[in-house]
């Protein structure tokens, strides 16, 4: 992706939030610059990944397949100093978008519809060998148990919620306007605990054609 474009994405994602009346913490705004004087005071945001996140799975097309995220809180897979057994992020999908098929080994998530259009999202098991399964899916959908074939999709209205347990394949959509989602979920590891079904990466390869406005939670320099 183009740092142009992932700039461009993260200033209308404040403004779309702003809309929605939805906060984000003080480290959402710190500048390139600012984040050069830090110092391990700001570890945790460094280690957990905590803040923007913006993608295009490796798609080429972000408009077709891609997500901003922010990382709110976050706990880490293997260093005992952050404790959290928890994750928060939203995540901001636009109409047409998606995020590619995926499934987490590890991870079970709560996908919330805070606001804005409805998502859909299409759900598989994985076989053994990490295939689409053809079996039924059962899944938690605001604590009412639902049985859906493979494939189906739970479109989610405003207010609704998913359980995603580990190893269940899902595919977001975006329908009729931007779509502000949470994610309420356990230990988050994007480096080791994603399984796309077809996606070429998590995170971007970026082209520098202008200065970043916020830095990813991959790019943090190190504390001063
Ligand atoms: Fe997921």
């Amino acid at each position: 992706m183009k740092r142009s474009e992932i700039n461009a994405n993260i200033v209308s994602a404040k403004k779309f939030l702003a809309q929605q009346n939805f906060r984000l913490p003080p480290f959402a705004l710190w500048t390139p610059q600012e984040w050069r004087k830090k110092g391990h005071e700001a570890d945790e945001i460094r280690d957990c990944l905590l803040g923007w996140d913006v993608s295009d799975m490796g798609s080429g097309d972000f408009s077709k397949v891609g997500l901003v995220l922010f990382t709110i809180r976050n706990g880490h897979s293997t260093d005992r100093r952050y404790p959290k057994t928890y994750c928060e992020k939203i995540l901001i999908q636009q109409v047409g978008q998606q995020t590619p098929m995926h499934f987490h080994w590890h991870k079970a998530e709560d996908i919330i519809n805070r606001a804005g259009g409805d998502i859909a999202i299409e759900l598989h098991n994985a076989t053994k060998g990490e295939a689409l399964a053809k079996t039924d899916v059962a899944v938690s959908v605001d604590g009412v148990r639902r049985v859906l074939k493979a494939g189906e999709a739970v479109v989610l209205k405003p207010g609704e919620s998913i359980c995603l347990t580990d190893h269940i394949y899902h595919r977001f959509t975006g329908r009729g306007s931007t779509v502000l989602l949470g994610e309420v979920s356990t230990v988050n590891d994007d480096k080791a605990d994603n399984r796309f079904f077809d996606a070429r990466g998590r995170f971007p390869e970026i082209v520098e054609d202008e200065p970043p406005v916020h830095l990813l939670c991959t790019e943090y320099p190190p504390a001063k």
